[in-house]
């Protein structure tokens, strides 16, 4: 039987790598995470020191550079011309400086044409921000994650203190209401629900519920298809 592509798309920390990398794991698909694409690129701009507000010189950067993904059903390793970036890509630099990066129109061309080669057989859990609306308009099951962006920053909180890295709360939700704003009100391929989405608050839902919820949409497009 021919697997699904499922694409979950919603704000920061919303819960989509999560909700996506168990859904994976259960259904024995591939997850995908293409935040960490354009955080990579992001990475080697501040690497090199480039102006972030420079589309012509990140262009060219994000089209030279060779991005390697090792995606296995409970890991997205990524690798910039071999070497591996997975926990680089996640630093607080980073982290502030992807939204610009990834609204330049060449840079999403590029990593767009990645994704659409990985998911090309199906049998994927794809997160981001744009999957369901244009990278990938054809899943067969599309997933828009909201939830509260106090609960959200709380979560980030919880996250960071797991790696030993102390920010208080309130400091959190500034940084995630502005890159909320930013990736929604760029001009190419904003944060967007797809009218075909379903909408899933996952505020007062446990992971374990949320990811049920998938595993139970999957299963019921399946059984339809059988
Ligand atoms: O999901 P994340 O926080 O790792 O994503 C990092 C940034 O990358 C996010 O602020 C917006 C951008 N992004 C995007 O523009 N399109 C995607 N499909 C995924 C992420």
């Amino acid at each position: 039987m021919k697997k699904l592509v499922i694409a979950i798309d919603g704000p920061a920390a919303s819960g989509k790598s999560t909700t996506a990398r168990l859904t994976a794991e259960r259904l024995g698909y591939l997850f995908i995470d293409t935040g960490a694409m354009y955080r990579a690129v992001t990475l080697r701009v501040l690497e090199e020191k480039l102006d972030p507000g420079d589309e012509r010189l990140i262009g060219r950067l994000a089209e030279e550079m060779q991005l390697t993904f090792e995606h296995s059903r409970d890991e997205f390793k990524v690798k910039v011309n071999g070497r591996d970036v997975t926990r680089a890509i996640r630093s607080p630099a980073v982290t502030k400086t992807v939204s610009r990066v990834s609204a330049i129109k060449s840079v999403r061309e590029i990593m767009v044409r990645h994704q659409r080669k990985i998911a090309r057989d199906g049998g994927v859990v794809i997160e981001g921000r744009d999957i369901g609306t244009v990278v990938l308009p054809e899943a067969d099951l599309k997933i828009y994650l909201v939830a509260d962006v106090k609960e959200r920053a709380r979560r980030r909180a919880r996250e960071l203190q797991g790696g030993g890295i102390e920010v208080p709360v309130d400091t959190l939700k500034d940084e995630l209401e502005e890159r909320d704003l930013r990736d929604a009100s760029r001009v190419n391929s904003p944060l967007r629900k797809a009218p075909d989405a379903i909408e899933l608050d996952t505020s007062r839902l446990t992971v374990e519920q949320q990811v049920d919820y998938v595993v139970q949409k999957a299963r019921e497009i399946l059984r339809s298809r059988t």
